[in-house]
């Protein structure tokens, strides 16, 4: 009992919780040197035109309908997605939990969601505390999609008898966060959607990144929107804006959707502000998101060619801004990530330079970092150089220490 409270508290000090899974760390206070922040596509700022937008911004009360600059990115995103409606929201939280709202409505309805998606494992499990739905999962492929006759099995068709639940919804994410930026095949979603036609069902995408699949599969975001009722896609990850999310799908679902957001608490006034830069998001940042997914690639293959030889990573499954790789067992992810953070002995006389790389230890013992616009090519050369001297530095110790 005793050690393992002195365990907890040890775990506690080194920035873990009682899981044993990593705590986010907060940003480096005392960078010392260039820091490329890596852990995540929300920690960009938006740039001076952006700024010079939202300042610019004409603004009314959003909750009366007033705000032109929030029904301007409301038509824009709904034009996009080739759907009837869109709502702007604060986040991709709430977006996915209004989403759920509206399309289980009743007591006893229930939705199928990936067992890996962010839905059922990063949003507090809101859809059971607030929207008082149930969930069944399927499980996640490694490129994020399911198997569609599993995906079958966990239809309930038993309704009205009282004993089970309905299911009214299917739940995809796209690109996966968790698999490492996976673009859900076109093929893939054109079944489930066939699926739930069969089975009167809907279908929401957790699109909060979609634009970065549609960059990746070379598509209009509308040619993988088509298979779905209603998607969610957040403004304030790779496309920078600084807040926001926008939920699409048809107009009856988006009136309902507005009185949930309310509900909520996300009914927000001269919203105008954020939704310059939303817009921008939309209309300016999607094209260099391609600039991400290269510099990815880029640092994967280094990953890979890195000598000595401590990283896996799968080449083809890197198809976005997010790279998850695995390391050699004597090398754990925490200690990977916390020598990548720091400035090392006799690393400034090595690279000319303090280099702080910011990344997270991730599911199932990986290492996940994520590209977006704040990073540059130069920066990813940066991360590789400091990835190298890290990896060097590690096998050096352990040469020394055998
Ligand atoms: C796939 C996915 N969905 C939803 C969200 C939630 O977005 P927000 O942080 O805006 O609530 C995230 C956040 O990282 C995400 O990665």
């Amino acid at each position: 009992m005793f050690s393992k409270y002195l365990f907890l508290v040890f775990l506690s000090a080194r920035g873990y919780n009682n899981n044993g899974k990593h705590r986010y760390p907060g940003p480096a206070t005392a960078a010392r040197g260039r820091v490329v922040d890596l852990r995540s596509d929300t920690v960009t700022k938006p740039g001076p035109a952006m700024r010079q937008a939202m300042s610019e911004a004409e603004v009314g009360d959003d909750v009366m309908k007033e705000d032109p600059s929030v029904n301007e990115l409301q038509q824009i995103a709904a034009d996009m997605f080739r759907m009837e409606a869109a709502l702007f929201v604060p986040s991709g939280t709430m977006s996915n939990l209004i989403a759920v709202m509206v399309h289980c409505r009743e007591r006893g309805d229930e939705m199928i969601v990936g067992d890996l998606s962010h839905l059922h494992i990063y949003e507090q499990g809101g859809s059971a505390q607030i929207a008082g739905v149930h969930s069944t999962t399927a499980t996640t492929l490694p490129d994020g999609a399911f198997d569609l006759e599993e995906l079958e099995s966990k239809i309930r068709h038993d309704y009205p008898d009282p004993h089970y639940p309905r299911t009214r919804l299917i739940c995809v994410e796209n690109t996966h966060n968790v698999k490492g930026g996976r673009v859900l095949p076109l093929t893939f979603l054109q079944e489930v959607r066939a699926l739930a036609d069969r089975y009167g069902l809907s279908v929401h995408m957790d699109g909060a990144r979609v634009m970065n699949a549609a960059v990746a599969q070379r598509v209009a975001p509308s040619t993988i929107l088509q298979h779905t009722h209603t998607v969610s896609v957040c403004l304030s990850k790779g496309l920078g804006a600084p807040v926001g999310t926008v939920l699409a799908g048809p107009r009856d679902f988006i009136s309902k959707a507005v009185r949930c957001r309310k509900a909520l608490g996300g009914g927000m006034r001269q919203a105008g502000i954020l939704a310059a830069a939303g817009k921008m998001a939309l209309l300016e940042m999607v094209e260099r998101l391609e600039e991400d997914h290269r510099n990815a690639k880029t640092f994967a293959q280094a990953l890979l060619d890195c000598d000595p030889p401590l990283f896996a990573v799968d080449m083809a499954a890197v198809e976005t801004n997010i790279v998850r790789f695995h390391l050699q067992p004597s090398f754990s992810p925490s200690e990977f990530c916390d020598r990548m953070g720091q400035v090392g002995e006799g690393e400034e006389a090595a690279l000319g330079q303090g280099i702080q790389v910011l990344m997270y230890p991730y599911f199932g013992n990986s290492v996940r970092a994520v590209w977006h616009l704040g990073i540059s090519p130069e920066d990813t050369q940066l991360a590789i150089r400091k990835m190298q001297f890290v990896a060097s530095q590690f096998l050096k110790e352990k040469v020394r220490a055998q």
